[in-house]
């Protein structure tokens, strides 16, 4: 195990058995010596400084109806809304002035949003804030959409493959969503020049370690710009409300063993590790992790936007949460910075 970790740490890479085996015998002593490793990778990289991108969930309306996820399509108790590009606007606005230079235009795939609406938008956006990345995530589209995408001015792409296992997958998606279609659209992705962002929930229903070997090898393969993994929280309103959450610790681990494997990508501290502990967010940047993602949507739409139970910060300003961030921070301390905060992954 500990010769695994260093194993990882000389060559960035370990074989399926032994990511089996490190991911199915987590110790606490282990665990120790491989954050203080990961923050170490991560300082020689990053140093202590934390990029911050401004979250707009424009969107919740959406066409899928994935089995973990709150606003599935067949969930009638979501009240449904999207933002106009006016209140777009504003939440870039009000984000730009708090010092945000990434805004993530986040959504369910909402049919209304067409590739027209959504060029416009981003063009628009891009000519307000020329000095901003604008980063998408909504979901799966055709190669021409996202090359339009791209052309208007996007520079960045989140999709979560969410599981590399094409049973697991199945498990977790209706039948006409499909582990290898999703993985395509992060290769296109990457090959439009968009800076990629993938990842997968830890603890979601039936995962095993081996799972997580096969996701951590993807991950290696694609090479991605960022990887977000959060843990799988239950949303009351799915067929998954009586699973378990995923745990905690096993995220800051598995958070800990990307900073190694991928030591240049750049890794968020996700708001679902904040939805299991106060301190959730502190303790992924204490393991490697130096992005967080500050919620700019407006207020009275928050709630709506619920993927799963317990979602923080749903009845806070973006200033006064960037505010208890930024000394949340500086408690372990690490900076908030005002930067594009590009990564250093090509
Ligand atoms: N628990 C944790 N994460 C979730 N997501 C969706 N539903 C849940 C849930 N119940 C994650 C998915 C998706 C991202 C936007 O949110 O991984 O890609």
């Amino acid at each position: 195990m500990k010769e695994s970790i260093a194993k990882l740490e000389e060559t960035q890479t370990l074989t399926k058995d032994e990511w089996t085996v490190l991911l199915s015998h987590r110790t606490d002593a282990l665990t120790e010596e491989l954050f203080e490793r990961a923050c170490k990778v991560r300082i020689q990289h990053y140093g202590k400084d934390v990029y911050i991108r401004g979250l707009i969930e424009f969107t919740n309306y959406c066409r899928n109806d994935c089995y973990y996820c709150g606003i599935r399509r067949s969930n009638r108790n979501v009240s449904r809304y999207r933002l106009n590009s006016e209140e777009i606007l504003s939440c870039c606005h009000e984000g730009y002035k708090l010092g945000f230079r990434t805004f993530v235009l986040q959504g369910g795939e909402d049919p209304w949003f067409t590739d027209q609406r959504m060029t416009h938008l981003i063009a628009t956006i891009k000519q307000q804030y020329p000095d901003c990345a604008i980063t998408l995530s909504i979901g799966e589209k055709e190669e021409d959409s996202y090359r339009l995408f791209r052309e208007a001015g996007a520079d960045r792409y989140l999709l979560r493959h969410e599981t590399f296992n094409s049973t697991h997958y199945r498990s977790l998606h209706p039948q006409e969503l499909s582990a290898s279609h999703r993985q395509q659209c992060l290769f296109t992705l990457r090959e439009l020049g968009f800076q990629v962002g993938s990842g997968f929930m830890v603890g979601s229903p039936g995962q095993t370690p081996e799972h997580l070997a096969e996701d951590m090898l993807f991950l290696k393969n694609l090479n991605p710009h960022m990887v977000g993994i959060g843990p799988f929280v239950p949303h009351h309103d799915t067929p998954f409300a009586q699973e378990k959450a995923g745990s905690l610790e096993l995220t800051l681990y598995l958070l800990a063993l990307l900073r190694l494997m991928l030591p240049k990508a750049l890794l968020p501290a996700t708001t679902a590790l904040g939805a299991l502990s106060e301190n959730g967010q502190q303790l992924g940047i204490l393991a490697g992790a130096n992005v967080i993602m500050p919620n700019l949507s407006p207020l009275e739409n928050r709630a709506s936007y619920s993927l799963y139970d317990n979602k923080p910060n749903t009845g806070t300003q973006a200033a006064e949460n960037l505010a208890q961030l930024r000394s949340k921070m500086e408690q372990i301390g690490y900076q908030i910075v005002t930067d594009r905060g590009d990564s250093l992954v090509h």
